[in-house]
């Protein structure tokens, strides 16, 4: 299976830090924060991995990861998102790279406590539809945040909901079948002038071909200031991360 990093965008709720370079070259613990979630496409088998970069600094991932030979890669590849219009429309980007095969895609700014190797082979396994990565949190207003019904079938997706209808976050990593490249046209800009990947989702779901797994591990983004402080005492205080050694002999 193909993966997918985005690492563009303005980053602007860590202002100034992001004034001069991009949210996902800033430390986490002792990596950048790209190295988090391109570990774990690597860790979970994902050996075809595409950058998709914009923002500041876009050279800055070809100069630090160059061809992945520290994640035991032989090559990366790179494209660029010239203009920040949301995690849907950088995909539309990557179409080019994956062609109709299943992918995975994480967000260069989400770090997660521990393997997400079995959720992808299960989806290699069968690819069919869309799967996503529920983590329960304490702050679900600031992320997509799903629906549940008794039967525990997801009923909606609601993006940055100011009633939250459960505790779940929807974390930024997720699998699809090639049904994308169909929903991706058919997308309108948000209120917030972004092509949603909670609209994506939603249109899975309409179509009956929606999954999802609870992560037992924690999970957090990294794009605000406190998140950013979570991201790195958790990677401190990880088994999988201290464990993880990456670039080391
Ligand atoms: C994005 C998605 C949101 C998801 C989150 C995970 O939010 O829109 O649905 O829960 O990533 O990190 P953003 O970081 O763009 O606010």
């Amino acid at each position: 299976m193909k993966g997918v990093i985005l690492v563009g965008g303005l980053g602007t709720r860590l202002a100034p830090m992001t004034r001069i370079t991009n949210k996902h070259l800033l430390p986490v613990w002792r990596y950048p924060m790209v190295y988090y979630p391109l570990y774990s496409l690597v860790e979970a088998g994902v050996r075809d991995i595409l950058i998709v970069t914009g923002g500041n600094n876009p050279g800055a991932f070809l100069e630090l990861l160059q061809d992945g030979v520290e994640f035991g890669l032989e090559h990366l590849y790179f494209t660029y998102q010239s203009a920040p219009r949301g995690i849907a429309d950088a995909l539309r980007l990557v179409n080019h790279f994956i062609n109709d095969e299943p992918f995975v895609c994480i967000l260069g700014d989400n770090v997660v406590d521990g393997s997400i190797r079995p959720y992808v082979q299960s989806f290699m396994e069968k690819p069919v539809g869309a799967r996503l990565l529920l983590s329960e949190v304490t702050d679900p207003e600031r992320f997509g945040v799903p629906a549940i019904d008794e039967r525990g079938k997801i009923t909606q997706i609601i993006e940055k909901p100011a009633d939250p209808p459960s505790s779940y976050a929807v974390i930024g990593a997720y699998m699809y079948d090639a049904q994308i490249w169909e929903i991706l046209p058919t997308l309108k800009l948000s209120d917030r002038g972004q092509y949603e990947i909670t609209d994506v989702n939603n249109a899975y779901l309409q179509r009956g071909q929606l999954g999802y797994d609870v992560l037992p591990f924690s999970w957090t983004d990294a794009g605000t200031p406190e998140s950013l402080r979570k991201a790195s005492e958790m990677a401190r205080e990880s088994a999988f991360w201290t464990s993880a050694r990456i670039g080391e002999e």
